[in-house]
C-alpha cells in the first residue's frame, strides 16, 4: 500500500535524491522543529568537540521523512568530521564493513541507514567497533586459524531506523544517545515549506503556504514533493506567485485530500472501518487484510493516525476514534470516549 508520495527510506523518486539533497538543512540552527532531539545533539556535539573527542553513537528512530538522514549529516558537519554512508541491508560481507571501519580517521562519522536490517554477523562485529573501538577478525581456517584484534580510530556510529522495534538489545544498549524524531506541528512544516520555496525561487503566498504544510502529513519529505509539483503546476501555467487556489490545484492532481491523509491511510482507515465495524482489531489481523507487515503499519503507517486523533491503540487492538469514524462516513460509537473530554 505504499503511495506515490509517500516513499519509504531509500525509495527515493528518480532524481529526487539531488533536489532533496538541496533542500536538505546542513546546520543544526536550519533544521526546524525536534526541539527536543536538536538540543540534545547541540549539548553532546559542543561536549565531545570541546573534549576533541568523537560524539557517543547516536540512534535516530522515526517514520520516513523526518529528518534521520539530514541529521545524521549535521552531525558530522558540527563535528568538523568526514561522513561515510553505508546502508544496512547492502552490506553483506564482513569484510567489506572491515575496510570501511579500519578507513575511518578520528572523530569520523559512519552513518549506517536502516541499521534495523544488518545482517547479524555484520552487526556482531559491529560490537566490538562501538564498544571497545576494535574489531576481531579471524585469519586463517580450522586449527590453525587466529584471531587478529585491529584498532580503530575513535569513530561515532550515527544509526537510522524506521523500525525501532527490530533492533536487538545489544545493538541498542550501545547508543548512548537515542532519539526519537516526531511528525511536525502545522507551524513548523509551514516554516520547512517556506524555506525550500525559497531554495526551489518558488513564489507562494501564506494561505498557500499554510495549505501544502496542512496536507503533508507531518512529514517534511512530503511537504518537499507536494511542492516540486506545486512548482511543475505555477510553471506550466506561467504564475510568477502561488496563491491557495493554486495550491489546492497541484494537491487536487496529487489526490491528497483535505485532510492530508494519503492513500494508504485512507486504505487503513476504511479497512477498519468498513471491514471490521469501526475495530477494535488486533493489529496482526489488520496487518493480513491490508497485506501489509504488522510492524511497518505500527511504526510507519500508524504514528501520524494517532497524532491525528484518528485511531487508538487499546488493549483489544485498534479502533476508530469519533474523528475516525466520522472521516470514514461511520455513525458516532456512544460507547467512544470523546478526545473532547
Ligand atoms: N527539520 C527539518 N527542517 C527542514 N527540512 C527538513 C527537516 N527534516 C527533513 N527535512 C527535509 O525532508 C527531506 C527528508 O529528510 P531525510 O533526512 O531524508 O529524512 P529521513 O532520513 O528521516 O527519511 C530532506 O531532504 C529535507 O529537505
Ligand atoms: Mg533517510
Amino acid at each position: 500500500m505504499t503511495d506515490d508520495h509517500r516513499l519509504t527510506d531509500g525509495e527515493e523518486e528518480p532524481g529526487e535524491g539531488e533536489v532533496e539533497g538541496g533542500l536538505r538543512p546542513r546546520r543544526l540552527d536550519e533544521f526546524v522543529g525536534q526541539e527536543h532531539a536538536v538540543r540534545q545533539l547541540e549539548t553532546f556535539v559542543a561536549a565531545a568537540r570541546g573534549r576533541g573527542e568523537p560524539c557517543d553513537h547516536v540512534l535516530l528512530a522515526g517514520p520516513p521523512g523526518l529528518g534521520k538522514t539530514s541529521l545524521a549529516h549535521i552531525v558530522a558537519v558540527e563535528m568538523g568530521s568526514r561522513i561515510h554512508t553505508i546502508s544496512g541491508p547492502a552490506l553483506e560481507r564482513k569484510g567489506d564493513i572491515a575496510s570501511i571501519l579500519t578507513a575511518l580517521e578520528p572523530r569520523d562519522v559512519l552513518f549506517v541507514d536502516e541499521v534495523h536490517r544488518l545482517p547479524r554477523a555484520i552487526e556482531e562485529l559491529l560490537y566490538p567497533a562501538m564498544e571497545d573501538g576494535a574489531i576481531d577478525i579471524v585469519i586463517g581456517q580450522g586449527p590453525g586459524a587466529r584471531t587478529l584484534r585491529l584498532d580503530l580510530a575513535p569513530f561515532t556510529l550515527v544509526g537510522a531506523t524506521t523500525r525501532a522495534g527490530l533492533l536487538t538489545t545489544p545493538m541498542r544498549d550501545r547508543f548512548g544517545i537515542s532519539l526519537r524524531l516526531e511528525h511536525y506541528a502545522p507551524d513548523e512544516l509551514v516554516l520547512i515549506v517556506r524555506r525550500s520555496a525559497g531554495i526551489l525561487e518558488v513564489d507562494l503566498d501564506d494561505e498557500a503556504a499554510t495549505e501544502i504544510a496542512r496536507r503533508s502529513r507531518g512529514t517534511p519529505r512530503v511537504a518537499n514533493r507536494i511542492l516540486r509539483r506545486v512548482r511543475d503546476v505555477a510553471q506550466v501555467r506561467g504564475w510568477a506567485l502561488v496563491d491557495r487556489g493554486g495550491a489546492l490545484e497541484a494537491l487536487d492532481l496529487l489526490g491528497v485530500d483535505e485532510d492530508g491523509l494519503d492513500r494508504a491511510d485512507r486504505e487503513y482507515l476504511r479497512a477498519v472501518a468498513e471491514r471490521f465495524g469501526g475495530g477494535p482489531v488486533g493489529l496482526n489481523t489488520l496487518a493480513v487484510a491490508l497485506g501489509e507487515d504488522a510492524g511497518t503499519l505500527e511504526e510507519v503507517y500508524e504514528p501520524y493516525l494517532i497524532q491525528q486523533g484518528l485511531i487508538q491503540r487499546t488493549a483489544r487492538g485498534r479502533v476508530l476514534t469519533e474523528r475516525g469514524r466520522a472521516l470514514t462516513g461511520m455513525p458516532a460509537d456512544p460507547g467512544l470516549p470523546s478526545l473532547l473530554d
